[in-house]
């Protein structure tokens, strides 16, 4: 009987208690704010759904497959043999319990012209302040730190990035940013960007 109520006391405290994936924020940074020493953007208030997208991709290599050409994909591609699907509920229960981020700001740009550029051609995916649409499938930026946008649209333009078709939503992306120049005013956008962040 002794063991039976230490055994439900137990339950109950688990119950209240948020798995930890501080792991995550090995790579991703403190309180998941990222970290541009090894590329890992920040999570926090990442959409449950992008998520699901995200580790989905990476999980069946149409993200981060591009080897050689996308050293960070292949990283995060080669932890989703750590994460099921079933575990993304408390992944984000441990992002929530962490403490508000604040994004810092690294990279140059006018947000006058990125606002203005951002509306011509990013606007009708990504939501007029670039808090995303889940029904494009298309993520909130303003949840990413400046260096990742610029990083990661760099990649969609090489081909380090969304190349598979099989990845309909990142194909489209990849698409998009090669009916763009290659000297398009990426930081501009970021810059900008960063005055809509919930996480400053
Ligand atoms: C070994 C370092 C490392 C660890 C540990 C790690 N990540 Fe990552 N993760 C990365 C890198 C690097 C990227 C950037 C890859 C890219 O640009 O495609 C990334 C990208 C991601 C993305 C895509 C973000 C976006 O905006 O597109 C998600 C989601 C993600 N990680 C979730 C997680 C979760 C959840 C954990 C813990 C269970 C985790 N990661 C642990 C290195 C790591
Ligand atoms: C046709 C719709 C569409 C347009 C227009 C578009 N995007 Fe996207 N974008 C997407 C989709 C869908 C994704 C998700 C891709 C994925 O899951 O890998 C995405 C992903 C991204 C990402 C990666 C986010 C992350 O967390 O990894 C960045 C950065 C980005 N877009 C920037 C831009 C910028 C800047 C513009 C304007 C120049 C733009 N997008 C225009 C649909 C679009």
């Amino acid at each position: 009987m002794r063991v039976l109520a230490g055994a439900m006391l137990w339950l109950f405290a688990g119950a209240a208690v948020t798995a930890d994936y501080t792991y995550c924020t090995l790579c991703h940074g403190a309180n998941a704010g990222g970290n541009e020493g090894i590329a890992a953007p920040a999570l926090k208030g990442i959409e449950p759904w992008y998520l699901t997208d995200a580790l989905a991709a990476y999980r069946n290599a149409t993200r981060g497959k591009e080897y050689g050409q996308d050293t960070a994909g292949s990283e995060m591609h080669t932890v989703t043999r750590q994460i099921e699907p079933a575990e993304e509920a408390a992944i984000l229960k441990f992002f929530d319990s962490l403490p508000a981020t604040r994004l810092t700001t690294t990279v140059e740009g006018n947000a006058a012209n990125g606002k203005k550029l951002y509306a011509e051609t990013c606007a009708a995916c990504h939501g007029p302040r670039g808090h995303g649409n889940a029904d494009l499938h298309a993520p909130d930026l303003t949840r990413l730190n400046d260096w990742y946008i610029v990083s990661s649209f760099a990649r969609y333009q090489s081909g380090a990035r969304g190349t598979d078709p099989a990845n309909v939503w990142a194909y489209q992306m990849h698409l998009i940013a090669n009916t763009l120049p290659a000297d398009y005013a990426i930081r501009d956008v970021a810059r900008y960007l960063a005055t809509e962040s919930r996480n400053k």
